[in-house]
């Protein structure tokens, strides 16, 4: 069926193109509505605003559902591993078994960072933001990768394998960095005969004459961690890296805006604020109620964390899955961790809660993802920066899209003006 649509504005009416997605999204196309009409859309926030075509991840966030190039979320957590999701959220398909190894070798061989980049988390205070030190390391990547990084997309294009390689397999060293810096012990060099994961535990965990020994469960888990945050549509931060990237900024420099928007509380630093919220309820002897009550206010500073979602109108299919993850990997470690209890109680009392029932808010992907990351062994100021090792092959993908699209224009939102009017310049002395 073709659908038509057109906007009256007083007596006049303007036809506008009707755009309908593979999945039958459909979106009214208003770019010329400026031209013919001397109108512009207003969409604070763009709630509901298409600012592109995308081929990556479909999201239908009133049914719950999440495929990445057309795989349900729940086959690949079953099925596949984070590198083998990242090729195929980058490239579009599952690789073939040369296609995959070749990825892989690609990710162990720039895995890497260079030694002269330990001088720019020295700089930074043991205290800093991990968030604003990863950011930091990888928008100075194009300084040691000029070849890779030449703000020219048909150049950029060229090496993007290796850029793409560059950019996951250095954004998971760095974390490791990161933290062995704050906690004031020696960096761990990367092996290139371990896997993608048991490198990174590698690279945290191990200690001089003492290597990290892997734990099957362990590196399943945050596996799947990973793989569950590989892309997720036009949130805040991949907007942004394809935002950045529109101005023809090279991949790193676009990741790195990214990273900053994810480390917010609201979005990616939500993992890290819910497990601040477990953790008072457990040291306060309370039973989560006074969280529920304070949520309920309004207020913004007081939400529910790891609860509601910009476009889940429905359960987050990453939280269920997370959420089984979850007691499982605790049952197969024997860890009894009180917080997995709170959650579990925090999660019934606030789904039976008219407040949240009728608001549709369900527990996102953050609301167990600490509860794993703490069961391997990572500390609560760490979490958000593996949401942006997780999030590194949406980025890439992403900024692919704008880099490759050559009708694609530099991102340029409008906005209604509602500040004073024409006005004088008033001399300092004759100011009251
Ligand atoms: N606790 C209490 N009230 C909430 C919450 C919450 N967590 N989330 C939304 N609301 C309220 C909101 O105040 C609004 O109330 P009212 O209709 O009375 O004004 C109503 O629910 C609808 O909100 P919304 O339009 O669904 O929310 P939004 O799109 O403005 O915000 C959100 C989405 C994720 C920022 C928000 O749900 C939130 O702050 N959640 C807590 C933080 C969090 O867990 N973030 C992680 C998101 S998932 C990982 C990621 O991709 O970033």
């Amino acid at each position: 069926m073709t659908h038509t649509a057109s906007l009256k504005i007083d007596d006049k009416e303007y036809p506008l193109p009707v755009i309908v997605g593979t999945e039958g999204e459909k979106a009214v196309d208003t770019r010329t509505l400026r031209a013919t009409a001397g109108y512009v859309a207003y969409d604070q926030g763009y709630g509901n605003t298409g600012s592109c075509e995308s081929k990556v991840t479909f999201l239908n966030g009133d049914d719950g559902i999440l495929r990445h190039r057309g795989y349900p979320i729940e086959q690949l957590a079953n099925h596949s591993d984070f590198v083998e999701t990242s090729y195929l959220v980058i490239y579009g398909e599952l690789p073939t078994a040369a296609q995959r190894k070749e990825f892989g070798l690609r990710l162990r061989q720039n895995a890497v960072v260079e030694t002269q980049m330990q001088k720019i988390l020295e700089g930074f205070p043991t205290s800093a933001s991990p968030m604003a030190m990863l950011s930091a390391m990888v928008a100075a990547l194009p300084a040691y990768h000029p070849q890779l990084a030449n703000n020219n997309f048909e150049k950029d294009l060229k090496v993007f394998d290796q850029a793409a390689a560059v950019a996951i397999s250095k954004i998971r060293t760095m974390v490791a960095m990161i933290y062995r810096y704050q906690k004031g012990l020696p960096f761990m060099f990367p092996k290139q005969e371990l896997p993608f994961c048991d490198n990174f535990l590698h690279m945290m965990f191990s200690e001089p004459y003492k290597d990290y020994v892997s734990v099957p469960e362990v590196t399943k888990a945050l596996n799947l961690f990973l793989l569950l945050h590989a892309d997720h549509e036009q949130n805040c931060s991949t907007s942004t890296v394809r935002m950045v990237a529109s101005s023809s900024s090279n991949l790193f420099t676009s990741i790195s805006a990214g990273i900053s928007a994810l480390a917010g509380p609201l979005h990616g630093g939500a993992n890290a604020a819910v497990m601040h919220m477990l953790q008072s309820i457990h040291d306060e002897g309370d039973d989560g109620s006074r969280f529920i009550a304070a949520a309920k206010s309004g207020s913004k500073s007081n939400r529910l964390m790891g609860f509601g979602h910009a476009v889940y109108r429905n359960f987050d299919p990453r939280a269920k899955i997370i959420g089984q993850a979850c007691g499982t990997l605790l049952s197969k470690l024997g860890i009894d961790d009180p917080l997995l209890n709170i959650a579990q109680h925090l999660e019934q009392a606030a789904l039976k809660d008219d407040y949240f029932i009728s608001r549709k808010l369900y527990p996102n992907v953050d609301f167990y993802s600490g509860i794993i990351m703490r069961a391997i062994g990572i500390p609560v100021n760490m979490f958000t920066t593996m949401f942006a090792i997780g999030r590194a092959p949406g980025y890439i993908a992403n900024w692919h899209e704008v880099a490759s699209n050559p009708k694609g224009r530099i991102y340029r939102p409008r906005q209604i003006y509602v500040g004073p009017v024409l006005r004088p310049y008033v001399p300092i002395d004759q100011r009251g």
